[in-house]
């Protein structure tokens, strides 16, 4: 039996846990997977220690994403761009490879779940960190028109910008002025404490869909805010997280797990915003 987990602080409440169990469950495959927290001081030593007792593959999440892209000795390429790691996988001469998968579990929860044409599509990105990295390669790569990153502190967005703008149309704008978005992501860490970028309303159009990187159930302040000023669609994170854990037991499996199936046993009813 292989045994993986996720590893963050704090990690007690991460669906990953019964997510991967259902997975594995599904595709017939044995494995064993469970939540580690790492203290906050000593992720790599954590994980080392993990890897060395045998542990084959971890997913990686808040606050660790940067420390585990320094972490593995090889690091795929889209990853090794956006600077964070949320996938690691131990290989047979035993190092350790790091992977991005969320940005590629946005784009698919956009396209396959939510049903959004990326194509063309004007996306307002709002924040610079580690998140805000992990999805702007994919996002650029499934053919929109423009990205806008918006940041509270500018001189991380001007920097992230500048970093990608090799890679697609992607620009900075001042959070006072902010374009009207088609797709309007909130990548920022605020939803987890409970409170919301400053934004504009001249963001939100009509069929603007709103999207908070964070899930719950119970919606965040920032999908209130764009449902109060108008914005036709909204969705949290949830699709993302499934997807994203889709894509990593494809990296560590070889097969890849039905999300849907997943999605409808975390989430059996519409969501209420
Ligand atoms: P992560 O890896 O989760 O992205 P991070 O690198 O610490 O974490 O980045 C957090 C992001 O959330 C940043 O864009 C941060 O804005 P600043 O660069 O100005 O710090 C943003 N953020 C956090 N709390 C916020 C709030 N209350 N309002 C607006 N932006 C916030």
């Amino acid at each position: 039996m292989d045994h993986y987990a996720v590893i963050g602080h704090p990690v007690a409440h991460s669906l990953s846990p019964r997510i991967h169990a259902r997975f594995a469950e599904r595709c017939g495959e044995a494995l064993d997977y469970r939540a580690v927290e790492a203290p906050l001081d000593d992720f790599a030593g954590t994980t080392r220690a993990l890897f060395a007792a045998g542990l084959a593959g971890a997913n990686v999440t808040v606050p660790f994403k940067a420390e585990a892209r320094r972490l593995a000795d090889r690091v795929d390429p889209v990853a090794d761009r956006a600077g964070v790691v949320n996938t690691l996988r131990r290989e047979p001469d035993g190092s350790i490879s790091g992977f991005n998968t969320d940005g590629s579990g946005l784009v698919r929860d956009l396209g396959i779940h939510l049903d959004f044409p990326l194509e063309g599509a004007r996306v307002v990105l709002i924040g610079a960190g580690g998140a805000a990295a992990g999805v702007i390669e994919p996002l650029c790569r499934a053919g929109i028109g423009e990205l806008v990153i918006g940041n509270r502190t500018a001189a991380r967005a001007d920097a992230l910008a500048a970093r990608f703008r090799p890679l697609g149309p992607v620009r900075v704008a001042a959070m006072t002025d902010l374009p009207p978005a088609d797709l309007l992501i909130n990548a920022t860490a605020a939803s987890l404490a409970g409170d919301l970028p400053a934004l504009p309303d001249s963001l939100i159009l009509p069929d603007t869909l709103a999207y908070d990187m964070m899930y719950a159930d119970a919606g965040t302040p920032f999908l209130d805010w764009c449902r109060v000023r108008g914005a036709g669609r909204r969705a949290d994170g949830l699709g993302m997280l499934v997807e994203q854990a889709a894509e990593a037991f494809l990296i560590w499996r070889g097969v890849r797990p039905d999300a849907v199936d997943v999605l409808r046993m975390l989430r059996p009813r519409a969501a209420p915003f």
